[in-house]
């Protein structure tokens, strides 16, 4: 059986956090962000671990990370758009969680994005970047149980729709 866990997947910007956090709320589970348990184990924010360690350490602490996480219940987690690259990872939210797939198109990603320092990977020219990220990813995030759409972003009844799938599949 699946345990109790809802886990949010999607590219940057998708707002895994935000609605990750609203949703813990409603169900009353703990919220956990994988990046922030990265930061806090490394004593280093995201960025200063890709410059210090590059992107594979990076890679090997989210992995580390997800598998620890997942081990424990009646949490909901945000997860880095890059963690469903493992197919370690994949597997790990599937058998532990009802995985969620937040999606949003490419120019609100960009909107959502612009002007934020804090992602490695989106330095420089922005919108190529992005781009070209999402063509490289297009199919990563298909394993989830389900797809939210949210090009509209209106964040409570975003995780109201989750809580309800939620209730719907007994959590
Ligand atoms: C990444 C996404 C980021 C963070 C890191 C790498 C990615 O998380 O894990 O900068 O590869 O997509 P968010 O999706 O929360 O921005």
């Amino acid at each position: 059986m699946k345990k109790n866990n809802v886990v949010l997947i999607g590219f940057m910007g998708t707002g895994k956090s935000t609605v990750g956090k609203q949703l813990a709320l409603k169900l009353g589970w703990e919220f956990i962000d994988t990046d922030q348990e990265i930061e806090h184990r490394e004593k280093m924010s995201i960025p200063e671990i890709f410059s210090k360690n590059g992107e594979n350490y990076f890679r090997k602490v989210e992995t580390e990370i997800i598998q620890k996480v997942m081990s424990n219940e009646k949490q909901v987690i945000a997860t880095g758009g890059g963690s469903v690259l493992r197919l370690e990872n994949r597997s790990k939210m599937l058998s532990h969680g009802t995985v969620i797939q937040l999606e949003a198109d490419t120019e609100n990603i960009i909107k959502r994005v612009e002007g934020e320092k804090q992602r490695p990977l989106l330095q420089g020219n922005l919108r190529e970047k992005v781009y070209e990220m999402k063509d490289q990813r297009k199919y990563v995030y298909d394993f989830a149980d389900f797809v939210i759409d949210t090009n509209v972003m209106k964040v409570d009844s975003i995780a109201e729709q989750i809580y309800n799938l939620m209730i719907l599949h007994k959590k």
